[in-house]
């Protein structure tokens, strides 16, 4: 390999119904997850490959053109890991460009999208490397060791993270949910921005927090329950139950954070605000439109397609005014990553 080899690729956030919260050595979930891929909200990042000296790989990154040094360590830490995947990653340099086309703390898991387009720009190359086709399992499976929710991303749809006790899934890599009622292939996300401001705990320590967290064992159980409740009501087509089990997963999701040692709140007045008037919307008119809560202040109002004129009409005047700057992302279940051809 003498000439530059370039890998691009848009990959999309995801938005989990059934939470991953807690988990063990090398990225294996403490419980299952199901989440549905976004559409709007994604990474685009282009990789070029050149050769270098040094034996493990080394990198650039620049995010919007800008070179971000501070990037670096998660990204060579990724790519130690990938290199069990690719052991032509030694003597490599990667150049990766990159852009996301949502704003930090919008509520929204940037790591998720930024570590799937990376892996399947990696991907990519091994496959015109060895002339062997892209294996959607392994990019997702490597994924997973940089970020947990992005073995999610690299499939569009719904998708489980996580063994259930049915013998479905896998804790290594992400599978897509086959049997989807069609009343649920059309799912909005309105991603409302109601604090973006940093966390004032990350997801990592949050995960941290579950390993000795009184409620963890009950927790577990909970949710790997919820992830095989959530795939009857995804085959059922319930939206009634399916808004039942989402709002308890955020809220428990907020709960466990609350009762962690040490507690800590990222829920803002105005999400609690929002909720309310949510409710009170629900119940006065019988629409089922509902909400989750990714680990952050930004609430996700999630409703079938055919409500979004009742939406936009009837309940975002009353809760726009509590966004910063009036800020919504209108965003939707989407198809998964996808491969830019230049030119
Ligand atoms: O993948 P991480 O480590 O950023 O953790 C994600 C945790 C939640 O977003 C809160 C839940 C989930 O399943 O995506």
């Amino acid at each position: 390999m003498s000439e530059p080899i370039t890998a691009h690729w848009h990959a999309p956030s995801n938005i989990a119904i059934v939470k991953y919260w807690g988990k063990f050595h090398n990225q294996i979930p403490a419980n299952p997850s199901i989440s549905f891929t976004l559409t709007l909200s994604y990474t685009d990042t282009k990789v070029t490959l050149t050769e270098a000296k040094e034996q493990l790989p080394t990198a650039d990154v620049f995010y919007e053109g800008v070179e971000k040094p501070d990037f670096l360590p998660k990204v060579l830490k990724f790519l130690d890991h990938a290199m069990a995947f690719y052991p032509w990653l030694a003597r490599k340099h990667l150049k990766i460009e990159t852009r996301n086309t949502f704003p930090h703390s919008s509520g929204i898991a940037s790591s998720a999208s930024a570590i799937a387009a990376l892996a399947c720009c990696i991907e990519d190359i091994h496959s015109l490397l060895t002339f062997t086709p892209f294996d959607r399992q392994r990019v997702s499976h490597m994924a997973r060791l940089g970020s947990g929710s992005a073995c999610r991303s690299i499939y569009g749809g719904f998708v489980q993270w996580g063994s259930t006790a049915d013998g479905a899934g896998s804790d290594h890599f992400a599978i897509p949910v086959e049997q989807v009622h069609t009343a649920f292939l059309d799912v909005k996300d309105y991603i409302l921005i109601l604090h973006s401001g940093k966390k004032t705990v990350s997801s990592s320590a949050g995960h941290g927090l579950m390993k000795d967290h009184s409620y963890a064992e009950p927790r577990f159980q909970q949710a790997k329950q919820r992830a095989l409740a959530l795939r009857d009501i995804l085959t059922s087509g319930d939206w009634e139950m399916f808004i039942r089990l989402m709002e308890s997963e955020a809220l428990t999701l907020h709960a466990m954070m609350m009762t962690s040692d040490p507690p800590y709140i990222l829920m803002k007045p105005n999400t609690l605000a929002v909720i309310e008037k949510l409710w009170q919307f629900r119940s006065d008119t019988g629409y089922q439109i509902g909400f989750t809560l990714d680990a952050g202040a930004n609430l996700h109002l999630i409703f079938p397609a055919s409500l979004t004129h009742i939406v936009e009409r009837d309940f975002l005047p009353e809760i726009q005014y509590l966004c910063e700057q009036n800020r919504i992302i209108r965003d939707c279940i989407g198809d998964g990553p996808r491969k830019i051809t230049e030119g």
